[in-house]
This record gives C-alpha cells, sequence and structure tokens, in this order.
C-alpha cells in the first residue's frame, strides 16, 4: 500500500497535524473539497511576491509575465487531460460554472422544443438543475438513466432512453455519492451514434485517475480545481474547438471581445471568449501547481492507493450491523466516496459524532435529491478519501461508529 510514500504525501499537507475537538484530525471529506499541498500554497504566494498582475492587458513587464504564467497553466491542464489543444481550455469558477456555461450557451444555441436531454438519477445538482431549467424554457424533454440497486447506471435502459431526438446526454464520471465510476467512453459513443453531444461532469474523477479527454471522445468536460488540490474557484471546461467556436459568449465584458461599437461587438477567439473579466489568476496558477504535485506522484499509483483503501474501507465497515453501504460493492468500480447509513440514527446525528472524535465526513443529500429518492432515504453519511488516508483513518472511522452506535442505542 506504501508504494506512495504516504508518510512524505501527509507531510505535504500540514493541515492534517492539527487537532479536532482534542483529537488528532482525520480528513474523510476530500470530495466536498481536498486538502491543499504545501507545494501549491508556495506557488501561489511566489506569483503574488514576483509576477501579480493582470493577463492579456498591459504590455508591462509584470503583466507579460503574469500572462505567461496562466497561459503556460491553461497548457497544462490541456496535457494533464489529453485536450488536443489549450484553446479547447476554459478557464471557470469551478465545476458549477462549466456547467452553467455550457446551457446557457451551447444549450440555449441548439436546445429545441422536442429535443431531448439525457441525464442520470445520479447527477449533481449542478449537472441536472441546468438541463432541467433549460428543458422548461425550451419545451424539450428531459430523460433519466435510472440506477440498479448496487448504483450502477442501468445500461440497457440507457439504450433506450437515447434517441435520434437525444441532442445531449449530460452524465457524470464519478458519483459523488455513490463512488460508481461510470462507463462514460461507452455512453459518449452510444451519444455520437445518435448524434447527441455528450457532457461529463469529472468533479470526482480528475485527479483521482488518468482522465484522458481525447481517448474517452468528450465533447465537453468540466471539472474543478479544489477537489484536486487546487485552490477554490478555478474550474475547468474543456469543449472540442468546432463546438466552442460556434457557441455564443455566456458573458459580457472586458477581454472577451474582438471589436466594440457603439451598435454592436464582435468576440474575441476561443478561449477569451468564455473568460469576461479579470479571471481567477492565481487559482489557475495553482492549478497548474496542484497538477505538478499529481505528477510527482503519479496518477495510476493514486489510483491505485484509494482502490486498495476502498476496499479496506468497504470491508470494515460491512462488518458493522445495522450499517447499509450504497453504491458498487466491489472497489475496482467505484472511487473512494462512500455513503452509509447506521440503522435508527441521523446522518447528521451520526456526523456530529464522528466529528466530536476528530473525524470529518459529509451527511446530508450532497446535493443529489434525486438519487436520494431512488436509494429511498433523505440523507447518507459520505466519507470520502483521498492520497493522505491511510489503513489507520479507516479504523478510527470504524472505532468511532461502532461507539457512536452503542451510544445512540441508549435513547432508543
Ligand atoms: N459537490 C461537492 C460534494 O459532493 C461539494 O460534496
Amino acid at each position: 500500500m506504501d508504494k506512495l510514500n504516504a508518510k512524505k504525501i501527509r507531510a505535504d499537507f500540514p493541515i492534517l497535524k492539527q487537532k479536532i475537538n482534542g483529537e488528532q484530525l482525520i480528513y474523510l471529506d476530500s470530495a466536498a473539497t481536498s486538502q491543499m499541498p504545501v507545494s501549491v500554497e508556495e506557488k501561489i504566494r511566489r506569483f503574488n511576491e514576483t509576477s501579480r498582475a493582470n493577463v492579456h492587458r498591459g504590455v508591462h513587464t509584470l503583466g507579460v509575465k503574469a500572462t505567461k504564467l496562466y497561459e503556460k497553466s491553461r497548457q497544462k491542464v490541456a496535457d494533464f487531460i489529453g485536450a488536443s489543444s489549450a484553446k479547447e481550455v476554459i478557464f471557470t469558477s469551478g465545476c458549477t460554472d462549466s456547467l452553467n456555461l455550457v446551457a446557457a450557451s451551447f444549450g440555449e444555441q441548439n436546445i429545441q422544443a422536442g429535443d431531448e436531454i439525457v441525464v442520470s438519477i445520479m447527477e449533481h445538482h449542478s449537472n441536472l438543475l441546468p438541463w432541467q431549467q433549460l428543458a422548461k424554457r425550451k419545451k424539450a424533454q428531459l430523460k433519466f438513466i435510472e440506477i440498479s440497486k448496487d448504483g450502477r447506471l442501468d445500461l440497457n435502459g440507457l439504450k433506450n432512453k437515447i434517441s435520434s431526438k437525444t441532442k445531449l446526454v449530460a452524465l457524470t464520471h464519478v458519483s459523488n455519492v455513490l463512488g460508481t465510476i461510470n462507463p462514460i467512453k461507452e455512453v459518449i459513443a452510444l451519444a455520437h451514434e445518435k448524434g447527441a453531444i455528450a457532457l461529463i461532469d469529472g468533479a470526482q474523477a480528475v485527479g483521482h485517475f488518468p482522465v484522458n479527454v481525447t481517448d474517452l471522445g468528450a465533447d465537453f468536460y468540466a471539472f474543478s480545481g479544489h477537489k484536486m488540490f487546487a485552490p477554490t474557484g478555478i474550474g475547468v471546461l474543456y469543449g472540442k474547438r468546432e463546438l466552442l467556436d460556434k457557441m455564443l459568449p455566456y458573458r459580457l465584458g472586458g477581454e472577451m471581445i474582438a471589436n466594440v461599437t457603439r451598435d454592436g461587438a464582435t468576440w474575441a477567439e476561443v478561449p477569451q471568449k468564455f473568460e469576461a473579466g479579470t479571471p481567477n489568476i492565481s487559482g489557475a496558477i495553482g492549478l497548474a501547481a496542484a497538477i505538478d504535485y499529481l505528477n510527482s506522484i503519479d496518477l495510476q499509483l493514486v489510483k491505485e492507493h484509494e482502490t486498495e483503501l476502498t476496499a479496506y474501507v468497504l470491508e470494515k465497515l460491512s462488518k458493522i450491523s445495522g450499517l447499509t453501504i450504497y453504491g458498487p460493492k466491489e472497489s475496482y468500480e467505484r472511487t473512494g466516496v462512500i455513503s452509509f447509513n447506521l440503522k435508527g440514527i441521523h446522518p447528521h446525528d451520526l456526523a456530529t459524532a464522528l466529528d466530536l472524535d476528530g473525524i470529518e465526513v459529509r451527511a446530508g443529500h450532497h446535493c443529489a435529491q434525486p438519487l436520494m429518492e431512488s436509494l429511498e432515504t433523505e440523507s447518507t453519511v459520505r466519507a470520502s478519501l483521498s492520497i493522505y488516508n491511510n489503513k489507520n483513518d479507516i479504523d478510527k472511522l470504524t472505532s468511532s461508529l461502532q461507539e457512536a452506535k452503542e451510544f445512540f442505542s441508549e435513547f432508543r
């Protein structure tokens, strides 16, 4: 398990040294936001101390330096996700922003009355609401791919849902509740067979295993920086150049124009067309530093570590009677996002009890209410793993859950 040099990795994240409620912090909420290594903080600090200026504006030395760093970051992202050009990488404020961009631009231009949009029941609200509301505005139909009992996409159902009327398939790569890794390459191919565009929400995938958008054939692929060791407020929308070129800008303002007159305007080329206003320059530089950090570890090792640890969580939790785990039971079909419920204890109570032991997990509907309905629950507790977690964290989670179970049983 220690191919990763776990000791060094933990030292890269000083936040993990602190105590919470007098107990050693165990951070199991990386699906909500990951922690940031010192190398990323250091890169941002250096930028602010030596090169801070606006980009694509001034001709002065600092402006040129900042622009070079910003564009170098874009190239790094493009290489990391296998995009054929940096022009296909748009910096946004996060995955939500990226998905809204596609809905507001591509969706408004291309979805017509009678068209169909296909999503899955496991979508985060960010990859559901933009399509739900667009469908309402356009009098299009929103169709849902359902899931099996163990939280996998119903592939047979899916084949019937995608038809010649389908204009867009919007699907998550990895469920933020179930951890399921969806067979998106197959789904994208199916969408293309029917002439539909495929958009993938990669928020829970990028940084956990290698993702190559060209190999996958994705038309659009969205993700956030803060779930992969970068700062909050920076995200990416990858889009195929031929699609981006035809799309209208999402926001209007500085730096996204070719020319403006009293009566009208023409737009800059991609990606600037979609980056109105001053972008999150230090965020983009931080994202590039996070990619350097991941590359220095090797994504394949990250995946192996998280898969092995996921198997360990599944094994340990399955021994607690009254505990229901949602999602696939096999660790290779999923990532380290593990949702569960303990019979008779509200997820918020359980998460509070864990917090008293220094263990940070998320509880609630995880911004996936239709999925909760399908799972016949209102909420779950969710533990989510990253490279800095180890078996000791999971042992502590398990014993804390056992204690909470005994404690709450006294009130029944
Ligand atoms: N989307 C993030 C999560 O699932 C915030 O927790």
